[in-house]
């Protein structure tokens, strides 16, 4: 079986430093990158900066800085927001790099070589801000300004010599590969929306500009920048090593797994992305998911609207754990989600503190204060012991393939259930009042609940990393040896070291905060 998963986030504009969107986007990616690995897979997850194209060389020159050093900069604030999200991504790549401008030129050259490629003139809309072309009946115009319908960006009169893809060519090839491929495109709505946009017939794509010179040169022309979405796409090879196809990490992790991206970059995934790839004979990635938009107050974020969400102030007031796991929960993966401080302060209180925080340190301070912190050895464990144990093992199947079908939500849930039960069953089973009268039945509830907490905290770690490698740390897991398996490995424990000191996981938050 494939045990190789490739996961990659989009690469991110640094026209301006990362705000909540972004940091979601990569978040989702962590969660499922940790949880393959967790999972027994090989993973290789890619994220990094889209740096070409006239947005970034505007925004460096409303700036006043030397592009690249201007790229330098921004692109150094998302590489260090990595770190503070505490994302696992194995590469970070950067479109101004040589790797990728090597990648970009091959990839060119084996289109041109194919006859995909022709010289001609483009004359139409374009936005800046999208890096996108846009047909006359997709203009608006409001206030006097032509504007995208579907991105409200403002497009702009483009009339000049360019290189064209044969689009047009591949259509018949798209709705067969999509056909032949349900998984393809996800979530289903978004996918409906993309093959009537290729039924509806698709026209040869302007893939070079003249106008300007930020970008990656045309081979053999070089008055010609290669178009930033063509550039940008080839990321997810050139972290690969392509051209080099017999490169050992190509030849594990190519096709990838899975490209997650926001919905308002489907098109370029969904229909130029896999376009580029079959005129250059290279294999289709395997699924592309487009999920929704974070708002804010309503909206999406913009700067022009002055509702940008910085996700480092709320990491900064609540903690890392604690944004990744609001932003898993409350958002459904598919569709748009408000942020609200009021459902992230619940979402702590009653999730994290009151229920999984809870949980660990009810069972711990019992075990330190009757057991000398040492996990007892149980006797035989009653129904109800192995009813909340199997519970969860026999769950593993369906979590697995929820995560399958990045339905991390529904996966939550049920963690989030096993949860609860647990805390039920410390309350019911009370250890506290056989504790003089059935010492041995103690034991067996304690040792269950603990069992219980290591099951749970694995079904957790991708999600809050911090907190559950300090629970798993004190009971003796070390990071490198959570794996999905040590679930079934039942008793496993060392029952003559003593526990850790566990603090406390999740403060909770009060009203005046
Ligand atoms: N550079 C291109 C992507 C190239 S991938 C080969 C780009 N960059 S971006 O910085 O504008 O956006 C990066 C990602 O962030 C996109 O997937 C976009 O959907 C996502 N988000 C931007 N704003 C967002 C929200 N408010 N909410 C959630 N994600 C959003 O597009």
């Amino acid at each position: 079986m494939d045990k190789n998963f490739y996961i990659t986030t989009p690469i991110y504009y640094p026209s301006a430093k990362p705000h909540m969107g972004h940091a979601y986007s990569s978040i989702i990616a962590d969660f499922f990158a940790r949880f393959k690995k967790i999972d027994g897979y090989n993973v290789h997850f890619l994220t990094g900066t889209d740096e070409h194209g006239l947005k970034i060389q505007r925004a460096a020159e409303k700036k006043g800085k030397e592009t690249l050093k201007f790229c330098d900069e921004i692109s150094k604030t998302f590489r260090d927001l990595s770190k503070t999200l505490n994302l696992t991504n194995t590469d970070f790549i950067r479109t101004t790099e040589e790797r990728h401008k090597l990648s970009v030129q091959s990839l060119w050259k084996e289109l041109k070589k194919n006859d995909d490629i022709y010289l001609s003139t483009y004359s139409g809309w374009y936005s800046v801000s999208d890096e996108a072309f846009y047909s006359e009946d997709e203009i608006e115009e409001i206030n006097g300004v032509k504007k995208a319908i579907i991105s409200k960006s403002s497009v702009e009169w483009m009339d000049e010599e360019s290189y064209f893809f044969r689009l047009s060519k591949w259509e018949k090839s798209l709705l067969e590969y999509y056909d032949n491929n349900p998984d393809f495109i996800s979530p289903d709505s978004k996918k409906k929306e993309v093959i009537s946009f290729v039924k509806s017939g698709l026209k040869d794509l302007s893939v070079s500009r003249k106008s300007f010179s930020w970008g990656i040169k045309v081979p053999e022309d070089k008055d010609h920048v290669i178009y930033v979405w063509l550039d940008a796409l080839t990321n997810y090879l050139s972290a690969l090593n392509y051209p080099n196809m017999k490169d050992p990490l190509f030849e594990k992790y190519w096709p990838a797994t899975l490209h997650l991206i926001g919905k308002d970059i489907l098109r370029f995934h969904a229909i130029y992305w896999p376009a580029f790839l079959l005129a250059a004979k290279i294999p289709l990635p395997k699924r592309v998911f487009g999920h929704g938009w974070i708002l804010s107050d309503d909206k999406k974020m913009s700067k022009s609207l002055g509702n940008i969400l910085d996700p480092l102030e709320i990491i900064n007031k609540y903690g890392i754990d604690q944004l990744r796991y609001y932003l898993v929960k409350e958002v459904s993966l598919g569709n748009d989600g408000s942020i609200s401080m009021e459902n992230l302060k619940n979402c702590i209180n009653n999730d994290l503190a009151n229920n999984y925080g809870n949980l660990c340190q009810r069972v711990f301070s019992f075990i330190k204060k009757n057991c000398d912190n040492k996990i007892p050895p149980g006797s035989k464990r009653n129904s109800t012991d192995e009813k909340l144990l199997n519970n969860l093992k026999k769950s593993l199947p369906k979590l697995k393939l929820l995560m399958d079908s990045q339905d991390l939500n529904e996966y939550l849930k049920i963690v989030v259930s096993f949860s609860f039960d647990a805390n039920k069953y410390f309350n019911d089973s009370e250890p506290w009042s056989v504790k003089k009268k059935d010492p041995e039945r103690m034991k067996t509830i304690l040792l269950t609940a603990i069992e219980q907490i290591k099951n749970i905290s694995i079904l957790l770690n991708p999600i809050i990393p911090n907190a559950t490698n300090k629970v798993l740390d004190t009971i003796n897991i070390s990071k490198e040896d959570i794996n999905i398996e040590k679930i079934r490995d039942i008793n496993s424990f060392n029952h003559e070291k003593e526990l850790g000191n566990l603090e406390i996981l999740f403060n909770k938050i009060e009203d005046d905060n």
